[in-house]
């Protein structure tokens, strides 16, 4: 049987039965590759349930939800604020290539979107020295952005896979700094 950090039990009964009810294995994989005490981004979050699970079960200083389809973040954001309210989240609804990650190193989940759309967000935001640990998860060609992140120095810090709706996702994390120039930037426009 697999385990799983034990929610450390930060949040209220409400939110976390609807958090126990959605949460997938994968999403739950993903999450505990974060490590404690840094903060952390949930990139590309949908509902937020990474996010939240990794806040669930991590000590974290500060959790990051980025997407940018019009509603989703705020459908969160409204969502916590009944149950949640707590000046250490934060809502991006935003492109997630604009960002930039301070100094913090920070966990960043990047999961659920293809090679292309990986390439160009983590092209854009992982620019800094800060060394960060990214835990990435594409649904096409993981083999391919693993080979580049593996040429580009990123130093593979663990990985698993899963079974959901009868495909097999990897997960991989890895640590490291600097530009994840994967491919020339011609190749990045218009690849979401
Ligand atoms: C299939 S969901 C993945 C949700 C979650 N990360 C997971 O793995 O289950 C893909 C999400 O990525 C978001 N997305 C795609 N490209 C994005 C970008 N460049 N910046 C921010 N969000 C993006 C979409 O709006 C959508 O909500």
């Amino acid at each position: 049987m697999t385990s799983y950090s034990e929610p450390a039990g930060n949040l209220p009964p409400n939110l976390a039965s609807h958090l126990h009810a959605r949460v997938t294995e994968r999403m739950k994989r993903i999450a505990d590759f974060a490590i404690d005490h840094r903060p952390t981004w949930d990139l590309c979050c949908d509902h937020g349930l990474i996010g939240l699970w990794a806040w669930h079960t991590h000590s974290l200083p500060e959790l990051h939800f980025v997407d940018r389809a019009p509603g989703l973040v705020d459908a969160i954001e409204q969502r916590l604020s009944s149950s949640l309210s707590d000046d250490r989240i934060a809502f991006h609804s935003r492109d997630a290539s604009t960002l930039s990650f301070g100094e913090a190193p920070s966990n960043i989940f990047l999961s659920g979107v293809g090679f292309r759309a990986s390439q160009r967000i983590l092209a854009a935001t992982c620019q800094s020295t800060t060394p960060h640990r990214l835990v990435v998860s594409v649904h096409a060609e993981a083999e391919r952005l693993h080979d580049a992140m593996e040429e580009k120095g990123w130093r593979l810090a663990g990985e698993t896979q899963v079974e959901e709706h009868g495909r097999v996702r990897k997960i991989s994390a890895w640590d490291g700094q600097g530009a994840l120039e994967l491919v020339p930037g011609k190749d990045l426009r218009n690849s979401l």
